[in-house]
């Protein structure tokens, strides 16, 4: 299920506006004319388009779904809808790519959302001009009927959510419309019982999604899909993006999925259908790391505690010490714990680190406090491994014990002298 077995995903938006290659809100930005923007689908034909290779990098990233762009806020459809002509159908390419991405999901376990723009600067009913990312008038000839907008959007999402395209396992609605409707997400819900569907929709749905952020606070509290993409500029494909280095991507994975969220990572595959090179590179890097790490986010709890600088998350014996992609010492006190771990290691490469529970003077509070022993981490590999977070992994005898310390809860530290 996701946001329980499945947290780490790939986001991918893809359209016509990968000819172009600027910004997937090309129509928008920079104001170009509805019929002008539309030549795009005259010549999109993603002949280099191989589904099998998108799974392949996506499973070896360990990623376990993808939240695929059905249609964005330009109106365009990326499968075979018979509600609007502006479709992949009426592309050089003619086939239903949306067809294509959910049936090699299926093929290769990977589960599926679906992310549908409210914004449409296409259809000639659509709504909420003037809005946060909608046309500031109607493109000329259009009818704006709110009515006839939502039913449009119910007919396709007949499409979307009634069978063809398998399980849908999720619903990425994009930009709130101006006027709430809670039939809506009763709607889809008819249609793929046990759906989750996100904020961004006509009511407040099952789960949140910061996008290009990691929200403060610890363990999140309501279900959390946060969203990146591997690129700053944009999300859809874009020539000579500028790209966020891996140690930032990874040390936000971390800082989300440690505190109970999901985590998209977004690429933009460009107009024949491959994802750049350098994305496909960052993702296998970031992958490779995630792997070696998974343990420590994947079916791990996050710790609340309020002594220890960085994040910790426990699984089984285990306990996880996240660093955020920024360890400040070779050592520290795992103050208040005054238990040690029956084995500690860095979990990415294996490495034994000293891990015992002594006197060090940093724990000296005050002349007239008395000297306690806690446990003290050292050899940790700082300056060998900068290139990503690293995360140490300790295992407890008694795990039960080190989480009732570590909130408070536990007896009271045991003063040795
Ligand atoms: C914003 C943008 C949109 C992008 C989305 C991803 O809403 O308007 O272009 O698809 O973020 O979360």
């Amino acid at each position: 299920m996701l946001f329980k077995d499945e947290r780490f995903g790939m986001f991918i938006h893809w359209g016509i506006y990968s000819v172009n290659g600027w910004h997937e809100q090309d129509q928008w930005r920079r104001h170009i004319p509805k019929d002008e923007y539309m030549k795009q689908a005259k010549v999109f034909n993603p002949t280099k388009f191989d589904i099998d290779e998108w799974m392949e990098l996506i499973k070896n990233a360990g990623m376990q779904y993808v939240c695929f762009t059905t249609k964005h806020h330009d109106g365009f459809c990326m499968w075979d809808t018979k509600f609007t002509d502006y479709n992949i159908m009426n592309t050089p390419y003619k086939k239903d790519i949306l067809k294509e991405v959910a049936d090699g999901c299926a093929r290769h376990g990977i589960k599926l959302a679906l992310y549908y723009s409210c914004p449409d600067w296409n259809y000639k009913h659509s709504v909420n001009f003037g809005g946060d990312h909608q046309l500031a008038k109607p493109n000329d000839g259009d009818e704006p009927d709110e009515e006839l907008y939502k039913e449009y959007i119910r007919n396709q999402m007949g499409e979307l959510l009634g069978g063809k395209y398998g399980k849908i396992d999720a619903l990425f609605w994009d930009i709130p419309p101006y006027n709430k409707d809670e039939s809506m997400n009763r709607f889809v819900r008819s249609l793929q019982p046990g759906i989750f569907i996100n904020d961004r929709g006509y009511s407040r749905g099952d789960y949140s999604t910061p996008e290009r952020n990691v929200p403060a606070g610890s363990r999140f509290t309501r279900l959390t899909e946060a969203c990146q993409s591997v690129s700053s500029q944009s999300w859809g494909y874009r020539k000579d993006d500028d790209y966020f280095s891996k140690l930032f991507l990874m040390s936000s994975i971390d800082k989300i999925m440690s505190r109970g969220g999901n985590y998209l990572l977004n690429v933009g595959p460009d107009a024949f259908g491959e994802i750049p090179k350098k994305a496909r590179e960052n993702i296998a890097a970031i992958g490779d790391w995630f792997g070696r790490i998974r343990e420590s986010l994947m079916g791990a709890e996050f710790v609340e505690n309020s002594d220890i600088p960085y994040r910790l998350t426990v699984r089984d014996d285990y306990l996880y010490v996240h660093f955020d992609g920024l360890a400040m010492s070779s050592g520290f006190s795992m103050r208040p714990l005054d238990l040690a771990p029956i084995e500690a290691i860095v979990l990415n490469n294996g490495a034994e680190i000293s891990a015992k529970v002594e006197y060090i003077p940093s724990n000296f509070m005050g002349a007239s406090e008395p000297l306690r022993p806690y446990l003290h981490l050292n050899n940790i590999p700082v300056d060998e491994i900068t290139a990503e977070p690293i995360i140490l992994r300790l295992k407890f005898k008694d795990i039960n014990e080190v989480l009732s310390i570590l909130s408070g809860k536990g007896q009271s530290i045991k003063e040795i002298l």
